[in-house]
């Protein structure tokens, strides 16, 4: 000993050495902490144990403030993080609280005087019992032998979900099992809130309770979101969260599995769900419930609508009045509103209310027609509304509507039961409105008349050339179903117009030269007006059949749009047989002329940065047709070479010639006739002729594959592996290796990370059922990274170089020969 001593004395860096291992010993010491208690040990305040991968640990803590001391479980990381108290109710006042399994096998927990504070009190006392933090953050209590769990950490929770904890409610017994926050800040007794979930109405439905009454509520959960919650917050539900159930009658809500995040959702004493995750230093709340004064459970009474954007946010239902007139004005709507007219039951009708959250208690009927709704509320005198969801079918309401709100963007359509005497009433009205306007534009058509008679009479036959622009040809928005009485006589409402001269002498006599491609229906060339303003022209061939409907149709379609990422349409001319559109004219062409090609000068430009700001736009632009605009446009016909670029590289949508109209309560359509362009149409569009919003994501998401790949789907073949772009996609994302998939000129291990994470959003969009896909709202807040966590697309079904099964296991190219299909553009060029 002696020697070493010396030695060390000596070598004063081996002894700096031996310093360090000794300190490395002793923290190794300290901290090898177990994952169990079994029977005879005892853990003493402030002893802890820990779960496997070290995240949760039990052990003793004392809230802020106090001096009480609670067995529970925490975060390692977060010590104020608890999962889970033992004894909320009764608190130790001192640290001389121990743990340990008693002699019946219980887990007790034991103050300074050996007496039981708390106990699992299992009634049947096991032999040789274990308990075990699980990694899960799950205490179990176990059967040694056997390896049976016999009582669980999670079978009562605090006020937090973590990954893995699942919130009950046995559909027979209603049976749950809940959150419930803490009394106070300092104090973790059962506060009055608590939040799970409830099927006994027949929907599943989350709810914060206060004092066991609704506070807040999630609207009813349709198998991908949850129809009651506006905006982002579905968006991190939707599709990642899981409801199952057993054949016990057991629902389960738990929140999706994440590998390395840690997530949590907690109701605080205040009754605010937030849902969190752990950025490394803290908890960063990623959304919170309720979210205004609206959320607020039945904030404006029976039959009031809560919208937040409007003042006052309380406004009763169509058909309905204020119960109680002065107290509504004063601000207090607790009482709700009234029936202006009682239901005769017979001869009632229907009145729509779009943008809803549904009210409470709906009575659910699997349906897959929407129509049959009606027809079913109709007939059953106690339906007071209906309303129609894809995944959950019908849904009836009888004696109350509460807890509606009007969203204003997305939401669900609401059909109200009324009295006939309400439609009256407004068809009067309207019929004041009609013969007021019929009576206008009789006076204002006169008047206009006489003003032409004397230009006309003042510079005789000068008006030749607009002559084409009479009044009087009208279309509706509603409807594409044009009917062209006379081809050579269209409206193009508040456009302004352009004379064939001027666009002849413009485009050089639409010389070969000035061509820049080929629109659906017909040629584009650039031209210079005598101002210098450059501009394209796009003109109806005569030759094209279908080229007269299309062209109708962007007119209707485009004049009515006005968003950055859509081209925009200057004005038009129709002169004999001529019909020709102009839009702004943009220098980089279109994203195919660009994208494409090996040789491509303007590819070079095209870098990371650039690629994923033009994906964004494009996502926008589908945003505004789908959601945003006053119509609901599906485009369906989504490619690169109907994505044109302006000088700043802005992509901005073109052609309109297929796209469809939709009114506010349809969302899909069926066609006979399948316009489309092969390698862009999703497959129940392309098989089926079904059309929806999610066939527009289809054809983005191939277009996302496409410009990470800077290949065209229907040109790219790997030979290697024989397989097809979204094939190769697939394989390569599925194998990790998502880097080899992108284009070679841009791909880098820096940006890794958010191109796999690109392709997975394609991926996302391209898989074969439409409900799989993400909508377009839920793509955006992906792309730009407001939800964070993306769920695993499926195989797409084009995975197979190109001809894949039919559903009688023909082939693509069967199917549409088959069916005698048209595609109006087989591959753009
Ligand atoms: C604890 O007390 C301090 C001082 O009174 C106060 O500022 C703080 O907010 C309290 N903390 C909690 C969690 O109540
Ligand atoms: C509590 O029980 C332990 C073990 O059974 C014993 O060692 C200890 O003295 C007891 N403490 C008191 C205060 O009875
Ligand atoms: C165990 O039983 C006792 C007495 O019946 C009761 O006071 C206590 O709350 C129970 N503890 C638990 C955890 O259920
Ligand atoms: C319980 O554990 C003790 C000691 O570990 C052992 O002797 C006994 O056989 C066990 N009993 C059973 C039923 O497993
Ligand atoms: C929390 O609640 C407890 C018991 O209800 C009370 O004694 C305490 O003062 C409260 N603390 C705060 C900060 O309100
Ligand atoms: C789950 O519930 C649905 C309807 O509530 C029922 O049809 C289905 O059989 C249940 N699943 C199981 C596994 O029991
Ligand atoms: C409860 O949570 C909400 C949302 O995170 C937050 O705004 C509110 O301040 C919290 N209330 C309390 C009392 O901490
Ligand atoms: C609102 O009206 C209800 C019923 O008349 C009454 O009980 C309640 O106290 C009123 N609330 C307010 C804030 O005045
Ligand atoms: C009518 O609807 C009510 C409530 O939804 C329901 O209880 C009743 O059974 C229905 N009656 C008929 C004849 O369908």
């Amino acid at each position: 000993m002696t020697s070493r001593i010396a030695l060390l004395f000596v070598h004063k860096s081996v002894f700096l050495l031996l310093l360090l291992l000794l300190i490395i010993q002793i923290v190794a010491c300290l901290s090898r902490e177990e994952d169990t208690i079994s029977a005879g040990v005892v853990i003493k305040d402030p002893q802890t144990i820990v779960s496997q991968n070290r995240i949760y640990k039990l052990g003793f803590f004392t809230p802020s403030n106090t001096t009480n001391r609670y067995l529970g479980i925490f975060f390692a990381f977060s010590q104020e993080t608890l999962i889970w108290i033992a004894n909320r109710d009764k608190p130790l006042t001192d640290s001389s609280g121990a743990v340990a399994i008693s002699r019946d096998g219980n887990l007790v927990l034991l103050d300074g005087t050996n007496q039981t504070v708390w106990s699992t009190n299992l009634t049947t006392s096991p032999v040789n019992s274990t308990v075990r933090i699980l990694d899960t953050g799950n205490l179990v209590l176990q059967e040694e032998a056997s390896g049976d769990t016999l009582w669980e950490s999670f079978s009562q929770p605090l006020d937090v979900q973590v990954q893995g904890m699942r919130l009950t409610q046995n559909v027979n017994t209603g049976k749950q099992v809940r959150l419930t926050a803490w009394r106070n800040a300092t104090d973790p007794a059962i506060g009055s809130f608590a939040m799970g979930l409830d099927v006994m109405s027949g929907t599943l439905q989350l709810y914060i309770w206060d004092e066991g009454r609704p506070h807040w509520r999630s609207g009813p959960w349709n198998s991908l979101s949850f129809l009651g919650i506006k905006k982002l917050f579905y968006a991190y539900l939707d599709g990642f969260n899981q409801v199952t159930n057993d054949s016990a009658g057991n629902f389960f809500f738990s929140p999706p599995q994440q590998n390395d995040m840690h997530i949590i959702s907690s109701v605080n004493y205040s009754g605010s769900l937030s849902r969190k995750a752990w950025n490394g230093m803290e908890w960063d709340v990623v959304m919170a419930c309720p979210e205004n004064e609206c959320d607020v459970y039945g904030t404006c009474g029976p039959f009031g609508s809560c919208n937040a954007l409007e003042s006052p946010i309380c406004s009763c239902l169509r058909g309905f009045e204020p119960a109680n007139e002065e107290e509504w004005g004063r601000g207090n709507w607790t009482n709700g509103c009234r029936r202006k007219n009682q239901l005769q039951c017979g001869g009632d009708g229907f009145a729509r209310l779009k943008n809803m959250k549904v009210p409470d208690f709906a009575k659910p009927l699997p349906s897959r027609v929407q129509d049959e709704c009606q027809a079913i509320c109709r007939r059953n005198c106690s339906c007071i509304a209906y309303a129609y969801d894809n995944n959950i079918g019908c849904m009836f309401w009888s004696n109350t509507l509460i807890d509606t709100q009007d969203f204003g963007s997305v939401g669900v359509n609401l059909y109200i039961r009324l009295s006939a005497s309400e439609f009256e009433s407004n068809k009067r009205r309207n019929l004041y409105i009609i013969i007021g306007v019929a009576v206008g534009f009789v006076c204002i058509s006169i008047m206009m008349f006489i003003a032409w008679w004397l230009i006309v009479k003042r510079k005789g036959n000068k008006a030749q050339d607009t002559r084409n622009f009479e009044a009087g040809q009208m279309f509706t928005a509603d409807s594409t179903a044009i009917v062209l009485k006379n081809e050579s006589k269209v409206n193009i409402g508040d456009l302004p117009k352009f004379t064939f001269e001027m666009l002849a002498n413009a485009t050089n006599q639409f010389h070969e030269d000035n061509l820049l491609g080929r629109g659906g229906f017909g040629p584009v060339y650039k031209g210079v007006l005598s101002n210098e303003k450059e501009i394209a022209v796009k003109r109806l061939s005569a030759e094209s059949g279908q080229g007269m409907q299309e062209f109708m149709n962007e007119v209707i379609v485009i004049s009515k749009l006005q968003h950055k990422n859509l081209v925009k349409l200057l004005g038009g001319c129709v002169e004999k047989e001529e019909k020709i559109l102009i839009y702004e004219y943009m220098p980089n062409k279109s994203l195919d002329a660009c994208l494409f090609g090996t040789t491509n000068p303007t590819k070079k430009l095209l870098d990371w940065n650039m690629r994923s700001s033009i994906i964004e736009g494009i996502g926008r632009g589908i945003l505004y047709l789908h959601r945003d605009s006053r119509l609901r446009i599906i485009h369906r016909d989504l490619k690169p070479s109907n994505v044109l670029l302006d000088q700043d590289w802005n992509p901005k949508i073109s052609d309109f010639g297929m796209a469809r109209i939709f009114g506010g309560n349809e969302d899909h359509g069926r066609t006979a006739r399948v316009v489309g362009t092969y390698g862009y149409m999703a497959p129940e569009y392309g098989m089926e002729g079904r059309f929806s919003e999610k066939s527009d994501v289809y054809s983005f998401g191939v277009l996302i594959l496409e410009i990470i790949k800077g290949k065209k789907n229907t040109h790219y073949f790997n030979e290697e592996l024989s397989l097809s772009l979204i094939g190769y996609a697939w394989k390569m994302w599925n194998e990790g290796n998502g880097l080899s998939f992108v284009e070679e000129s841009i791909a880098s291990r820096e940006t890794e990370e958010e191109m796999d994470r690109c392709i997975q959003i394609g991926l996302l969009c391209v898989q074969e059922y439409p409900k799989d896909r993400p909508s377009i709202e839920i793509v955006l807040p992906m792309l730009s990274r407001d939800i964070v966590d993306l769920p695993v697309p499926k195989q797409p079904v084009f995975a197979e170089n190109g001809s894949t099964p039919g559903p009688n296991g023909s082939t693509q190219q069967n199917v549409y020969s088959n069916n005698e299909l048209t595609l109006s553009v087989l591959d753009g060029r």
